[in-house]
């Protein structure tokens, strides 16, 4: 059943699991995330970034989303990633998403929070979950949603709490040391600046660049309020990986290669789904 996003993060915030958020663009993402959760008995998130518009309209997002969620007897929250452009957030609210995510982080202060508030405004009176972002997150490698003039801002905690009470946001997106993409180096996660946010407001928070982010690490913040874990990289890679495998040893018909890029994401959802002790 499709499902907001508030509805899917109160239990996990409660009892300190995370649900996790994969990014979807195509039948077989969509396919790959919402039947993992199916088989292991756990919420997701399906997110389709405002990125992927070109892959395919908000639309046929929400009808290949609503007809896997119908089918499946989990909660699904469909939910439109990083958009920075308001007239696509309504479109996404139209369309039947359940929650938006308003991306004004690269903005200042006070116009972050206007814009927010003026999203959460028109999402809640729909019944649509609105996620916003304070801070700014660095670039790995092969990132695709990252852009290279971004730099890596941590969220401030007392920021958090004046934010999140001026724009009454259901989940905020925080920088603590996780990129989008892979890390270059070692990630340094900083913990305790996650810990000091999570005194200070009382939302769900959420944590964005979960490829190759340390299984302890994502344990940590998990313990410190991170209810809802973003992972992109690390299903692209998988699926272009084992794809150019088997095409050097055999040349499928593209309906059971589409079928085994399903399993390739699946593999990815479930590996994530059981790290996050999301059922
Ligand atoms: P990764 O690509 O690093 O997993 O980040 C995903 C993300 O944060 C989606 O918004």
């Amino acid at each position: 059943m499709l499902v907001n996003l508030k509805e899917i993060l109160a239990p996990a915030y409660e009892k300190h699991y995370a649900v996790g958020s994969f990014n979807c663009y195509s039948y077989e993402t969509f396919r790959g995330c919402i039947t993992a959760g199916e088989e292991m008995g756990a919420p997701v998130i399906a997110a389709f970034g405002a990125a992927y518009l070109a892959n395919m309209s908000l639309e046929t997002a929400h009808a290949i989303a609503a007809s896997l969620a119908r089918e499946a007897d989990v909660p699904v929250c469909l939910h439109l990633d990083h958009c920075s452009e308001v007239d696509v957030i309504c479109r996404a609210i139209k369309a039947g998403f359940g929650s938006v995510m308003y991306d004004g982080s690269a903005l200042p202060f006070a116009e972050n929070v206007a814009n927010t508030r003026a999203v959460c405004r028109a999402a809640h009176a729909c019944g649509v979950s609105v996620e916003a972002e304070l801070g700014s997150l660095g670039v790995g490698v092969d990132s695709h949603e990252g852009r290279a003039e971004d730099v890596e801002q941590y969220t401030d905690p007392e920021a958090a709490r004046d934010f999140i009470a001026a724009t009454e946001v259901d989940a905020l997106a925080v920088s603590i040391g996780t990129v989008h993409g892979l890390y270059k180096g070692k990630p340094y996660i900083r913990t305790d600046i996650l810990e000091e946010i999570h005194r200070a407001v009382d939302v769900p928070l959420v944590l964005h660049g979960g490829s190759g982010t340390p299984e302890e690490d994502l344990r940590a913040c998990i313990a410190r309020g991170i209810a809802k874990i973003n992972v992109n990289t690390e299903i692209s890679s998988a699926v272009v990986a084992q794809t150019t495998q088997l095409l050097t040893r055999e040349k499928p018909h593209y309906s059971t290669l589409s079928l085994r890029q399903v399993d390739y994401v699946k593999t990815v959802v479930k590996k994530y789904i059981e790290l996050f002790e999301c059922r």
